[in-house]
């Protein structure tokens, strides 16, 4: 059955009612809704602001102080040092103690030793505290109260380390000032507000596989690209002008003016770009075997290091992690194996696999040597991929980040029992301070 429509006539359309809708839009009411509407927004946006970005403000300040019980040692010297590294947190850790469980503790961010240096009678301590207080406040009253709560502890609490009172100061520095003196420092990463982004941030959002990275969250990983070719491998900025990668990565070309060095959680558009002026191979790189599978280029001009271009820490040649460790790698590598290069840096949380582990028959069947780390899962899954090569393995201290290995090779990607094997950076580090002076 056919149903037909019923047909109006023109007078039969119900036009007051169209009409009554068009005054209800005139030009003034509608100029006066949508001022309303900017009007709520603008406010919202303002309370935000007010508890997000008016509320809390960070107030940065340098310490320094002697410590009257324990020696200066030769390595306190060097950065990288085992020495330098322990007495470093040891004294960080005091410092969260004292302020993390005073009253208002909850003020304090972190610190960061930057230099230790001798003394007569002990070792002198330079160091960056950070809180957050409210924008009201005044540095010169923060002060007065972060100076009560240490000499209150100085008092109180049974500390490690014999700070002397009278040789303690304390000077407010600008977020400028603070970011020099940690710049100087490898391996630390900021926000752009210049709140140091903690590890913790990358391993929360991780579920399983691979997740994109944030800005400033990698800030060493470089990406490595032949002109008119584009992105080849990874790298890692390890001095203004260093970058540590694969010696695989020169197979097909090692003219250094054919490559060019991205900064940047993007391949397009970079936050930084350089040419590059050198290429150093390991001399006894063996393609067949894979082993001293690493080289060095150099940037023609230097990059500045910010909160989205910073250098990572080398570790110490005695540093040795044991089996899973977590350790994260990142590139701009395909998802799978054969797959496409991403524009979009990745990042894929690990974990060390011992060498005799490794070299099983079931594994790699002796195919580890020791320049090798192999890391991932006996399950498989998570692996770096193709175009991860040359790339970072980075290991977290104490919100300090050491590179500690060079994405190298691997039978596929994210198979059962065929980890990623890894250039071991430690092996290397008297080869890169031959080469570079690092
Ligand atoms: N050699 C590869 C490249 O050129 C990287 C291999 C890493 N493979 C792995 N399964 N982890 O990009």
């Amino acid at each position: 059955t056919m149903y037909a429509p019923v047909e109006f006539s023109e007078d039969d359309y119900p036009r007051v009612e169209y009409q009554r809708r068009q005054q209800f839009w005139d030009p003034i009411r509608l100029a006066l809704f949508t001022l309303a509407i900017v009007a709520i927004i603008g406010i919202a946006i303002g309370i935000v602001t007010h508890f997000v970005v008016e509320d809390d403000k960070s107030f940065y300040y340098l310490a320094s102080f002697k410590v009257t019980n324990i020696k200066y040692k030769e390595n306190y010297g060097m950065r990288n040092s085992r020495e330098f590294i322990e007495r470093s947190h040891q004294i960080e850790r005091m410092m969260s103690r004292i302020f993390r469980h005073s009253s208002g503790g909850g003020r304090f961010i972190k610190s960061h030793v930057i230099k230790l240096s001798p003394d007569e009678n002990g070792v002198n301590i330079l160091m960056v505290l950070m809180f957050r207080y409210p924008s009201t406040d005044s540095a010169e009253r923060i002060k007065k109260k972060v100076e009560r709560i240490l000499y209150q502890s100085l008092k109180t609490k049974q500390l490690p380390l014999t700070i002397n009172k009278p040789s303690f100061t304390l000077t407010s520095i600008d977020s400028k000032k603070m970011r020099n003196l940690l710049n100087s420092r490898c391996g630390i990463r900021m926000t752009s507000s210049n709140i140091p982004l903690p590890a913790s941030s990358s391993t929360e959002r991780i579920v399983q596989g691979r997740e994109t990275a944030m800005e400033g969250e990698w800030p060493w990983q470089v990406s490595l690209q032949l002109i008119g070719a584009g992105h080849q491998c990874g790298a890692s900025l390890i001095s203004n002008t260093w970058l540590l990668t694969a010696a695989h990565c020169f197979h097909k070309n090692k003219d250094p003016s054919q490559w060019i060095a991205t900064f940047g959680v993007t391949i397009t558009p970079p936050a930084v770009q350089r040419s590059v002026e050198k290429i150093i191979l390991h001399e006894n790189y063996h393609r067949e075997t894979n082993e001293n599978d690493i080289a060095l280029a150099q940037l023609t001009t230097r990059v500045e290091f910010s909160n989205v271009v910073q250098r990572v820490c080398l570790p110490d040649s005695s540093i040795r992690l044991p089996p899973k460790t977590s350790v994260f790698v990142t590139g701009f590598g395909s998802v799978i194996d054969d797959g496409p290069i991403q524009n979009k840096l990745r990042q894929a949380r690990v974990e060390t696999i011992g060498t005799d582990v490794c070299n099983r028959t079931d594994v790699y069947d002796g195919l580890i040597t020791p320049g090798m780390l192999c890391a991932g899962f006996m399950e498989g899954k998570v692996d770096a991929c193709k175009g991860d090569s040359g790339g970072p393995l980075v290991y977290d201290n104490r919100d300090i980040w050491y590179l500690v290995g060079i994405v190298s090779w691997g039978q596929s990607c994210g198979l059962p029992k065929k980890p990623g094997v890894y250039t071991r950076v430690t092996q290397y580090r008297d080869w890169i301070a031959s080469k570079t002076g690092i």
